[in-house]
């Protein structure tokens, strides 16, 4: 290679690191993007022409590599900690005395920052290479987000040296910059456009759609993401000249290239903390990322090491939140939304208001009971609350301001009595607060399903959120979530999403999409059928604990452990009863006494041993031992979604989905790793292009066989499940002599 090449390489890779920390750092652009655009090209030609210099810290290598599937774990050299929080500016005043008591006559400054709602993450750098970036996971290991994290302009992949101002230049052994991943706020409002374009569910805020985007295994899909990061922290750090403050954390941050916080304060007291708290509160709307609070943080490193740390906070340091925002608006009416379960709930139509960021027209009013104890009305001034990742709701009403003539709300006058969606009966069961459309074929019922079906941590079925949902059940393409599994790319193709005046086509690539991910959901695992069936009281914690403790569907069906729980619950309530103690229902005679005694001792010993059994099994634990009474106790699952689940099972409904499933060939497999499985306790690792098998299917495979996947190949790897352009990991697993499958061979061991 002609040393011109590398020198010209060098000079591009330079300049686009600059122009990429004018953009995405300093927010100061110096060239057109134009201009950019051609030195990126010139770059790319040239590693082309020669690709020895593409090295991974070249600007053309954040988006490389091939999606994984899943992330290895990383310990943190140093741990993560998290912050002791508080409301209140008296509490801000306390604890400036609590550490100023714990530093006798030392004169105190403290830095005040911007608290930047995102995921908290560690970016490691070894001789100025970007080498690791991991998520806080527990405060002691996170998952290794490294490639992810390579997309995000605003992270170098390289450090610029210190100390270039006074003509020496080093860069630290080690340098671990601990921030906040963050969505922009415009940038979120994009991807939520483009994702209702797509007929994909929306996140509801940027913080959401920050964690989403991490977790997702496909660099690429990553990099479309409006992903930045801002530096306030440190951990482990090694050479390089000692970084002994916090504003010189934030020097030495700006020199290694990173972003840090729009604004910071230097404040000597309380009140100056109070203050620039205050004047926070005031400019944050302005910044382009979500802030939830301000940081307080003890200037000097020697005196936080003086005052230390509890578990799992620094003493130093405190979050100060700010309260929601609220604002007071008008509320013009009051309607009604079906939810999958046929629930109804009233929903306040707003005038706009603008609040904490983005403008608000609706809000949750829970239930009719929760209407009748705040008194809302129709016509009513409110105050509406925005409080994190909650839907906003009416707080309270302000009475003064009620028009004449309001009249309080009512369930019945307000739907006549009839679903406001199918015009079918409501009804109000006496054990819910809430009222529910009893028709199971309500199309808005339908509808829901299908979107709860299709959602990603049900059954992960792309382009089927809420519009094509509706469509398809208007259509009657698809009423039961089971009728998705006829569809095709014909079919759907030309779904009209828009009106008959502007229509607006579903598509092939994305019919294509939705019939590929219905596909692998025939594959997907117990614990996310069961959650996608829609089955009342069924959240993704009770799915989880049933698919750990039942092979497939018909054993959930006929689950002995959910009749020993309802069983359990029956007799606990029966001993409660005959107690021969019982204030209630004294004993009549010595004789009735006597007998009591012994009915109730059998009944313990009955409990007893129930109880006994499903400890052994680990599906409960006996919290508390009362003696001769029945212990205290907590199952897996609690009596009341026991009996629904069961209920469930047993209905119409029920029977009906499990025999349209054998007829569908599927069968999701539950059970604990250990049940039986060929693989298991199996690791595999799979890599390049399967001849018939996408890698989910293949996980899944692995999975429902109980064997495990991991991402990178090592001495603990069992298996190397290999395909078409396998490449290192296929290198790398020959020279640990590690099993070697093709898809057929991986097929004949799972039978087929
Ligand atoms: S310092 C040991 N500074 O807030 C101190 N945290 O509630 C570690 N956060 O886990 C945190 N902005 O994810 C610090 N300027 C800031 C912050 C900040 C946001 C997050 C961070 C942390 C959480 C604690």
């Amino acid at each position: 290679m002609p040393d011109t090449s590398q020198k010209r390489h060098s000079a591009l890779a330079e300049a686009i690191r600059r122009h990429d920390r004018a953009y995405y750092v300093e927010a100061q652009p110096t060239i057109s993007d134009r201009e950019y655009d051609q030195l990126y090209r010139e770059l790319l030609n040239l590693e082309a022409d020669h690709p020895e210099l593409r090295t991974p810290d070249s600007p053309s290598q954040r988006v490389g590599g091939e999606p994984i599937d899943g992330f290895e774990t990383v310990r943190h050299a140093v741990p993560m900690m998290s912050l002791d929080n508080t409301y209140s500016q008296e509490e801000v005043r306390e604890f400036v005395e609590r550490v100023q008591k714990l530093l006798p006559g030392e004169p105190l400054d403290w830095v005040v920052e911007p608290k930047a709602d995102g995921i908290a993450i560690s970016l490691r750098y070894e001789d100025g290479q970007f080498t690791i970036g991991a998520t806080r996971g527990d405060g002691v290991a996170g998952d290794d987000v490294t490639a992810n994290l390579r997309t995000i302009r605003s992270v170098p992949l390289r450090l610029q040296p210190l100390g270039q101002a006074l003509g020496q230049a080093e860069t630290p052994e080690v340098f671990e910059a601990r921030g906040e991943v963050i969505m922009t706020r415009s940038g979120f409002e994009k991807l939520n456009q483009a994702r209702e374009a797509e007929g994909e569910p929306l996140f509801a805020n940027p913080r959401n759609a920050t964690a989403g985007s991490l977790k997702q295994l496909d660099p690429t899909l990553v990099a479309k993401r409006p992903l930045d990061i801002v530096l306030y922290g440190n951990g482990e750090v090694v050479g390089g000249s000692a970084v002994d403050s916090q504003l010189g954390l934030f020097d030495t941050l700006g020199q290694l290239g990173f972003r840090t916080p729009e604004h910071t304060w230097h404040c000597k007291s309380a009140e100056e903390i109070l203050a620039a708290i205050e004047e926070l509160d005031r400019i944050r709307n302005g910044f382009d990322y979500d802030t939830d609070g301000a940081v307080i943080k003890l200037n000097r490193f020697d005196l936080r090491d003086r005052v230390g740390a509890t578990a799992k906070a620094p003493r130093w340091a405190m979050a100060y939140k700010y309260a929601p925002e609220q604002a007071q608006t008008r509320l013009h009416a009051i309607t009604i939304q079906v939810g999958r379960t046929g629930t109804l709930t009233p929903v306040a139509e707003l005038e706009p208001v603008f609040v904490d960021g983005s403008t608000i027209s609706r809000a949750t009013l829970h239930n009719e009971e929760e209407i009748g104890r705040k008194d809302i009305r129709i016509g009513d001034t409110v105050i509406i609350e925005k409080r994190g990742d909650v839907i906003p709701g009416v707080i309270s009403v302000v009475k003064d301001l009620r028009p004449a003539g309001t009249e309080p709300f009512d369930m019945l006058a307000a739907t006549g009595s009839q679903c406001p969606e199918c015009g079918g009966a409501i009804h109000k069961d006496e054990e819910f607060v809430a009222w529910r459309c009893v028709n199971t074929d309500c199309p808005a019922q339908a509808a829901q399903r299908l979107e709860h079906f299709a959602a990603r941590t049900a059954l992960d079925i792309d382009c089927l959120g809420d519009i094509v949902s509706d469509k398809l059940v208007e259509r009657q393409l698809a009423v039961n979530p089971l009728d998705l599994f006829g569809l095709t790319v014909e079919q759907l193709g030309p779904l009209n999403l828009g009106t008959d005046d502007e229509p607006r086509m579903f598509g092939e690539k994305n019919a294509t999409k939705l019939v590929d991910s219905v596909e692998r959901a025939r594959t997907m695992g117990l614990d996310r059928w069961l959650f996608a069936l829609a089955i009342p009281e069924m959240g993704r914690t009770i799915a989880g604990s049933l698919a750990k403790f039942h092979d497939d569907l018909p054993a959930v069906a006929a689950s002995s452990l959910l009749r020993d729980v309802i069983a359990l619950e029956e007799k606990v309530a029966e001993t409660v009863r005959i107690n021969p103690r019982s204030r209630n229902n004294r004993p009549k005679s010595d004789a009735d006494k006597a007998k009591r005694e012994q009915q109730y001792a059998s009944l313990v010993s009955e409990i007893r041993g129930t109880l006994d059994d499903l400890v052994a099994l680990g599906f409960a634990k006996i919290s508390k031992e009362n003696g001769d009474h029945p212990p205290n106790y907590t199952t897996e699952v609690g009596p009341s979604a026991a009996r629904s689940v069961l209920g469930w099972f047993e209905s119409d409904t029920g029977r009906a989905t499990l025999e349209r499933l054998a007829k569908l060939g599927i069968n999701p497999r539950g059970g604990r790793p250990g049940g039986g499985g060929v693989f298991d306790g199996k690791s595999f690792v799979i890599t390049g292009t399967l001849p018939t098998m996408s890698r989910d299917e293949a996980k899944a495979k692995i999975e429902a066989n109980g064997g495990k996947t991991a991402g990178s190949v090592s001495k603990k790897t069992d298996y190397l499940l290999a395909g078409e352009k396998a490449g290192s990991k296929l290198t790398k697993a020959e020279s640990l002599g590690i099993a070697i499958l093709d898809e057929t061979k991986f097929l004949e061991m799972c039978g087929g």
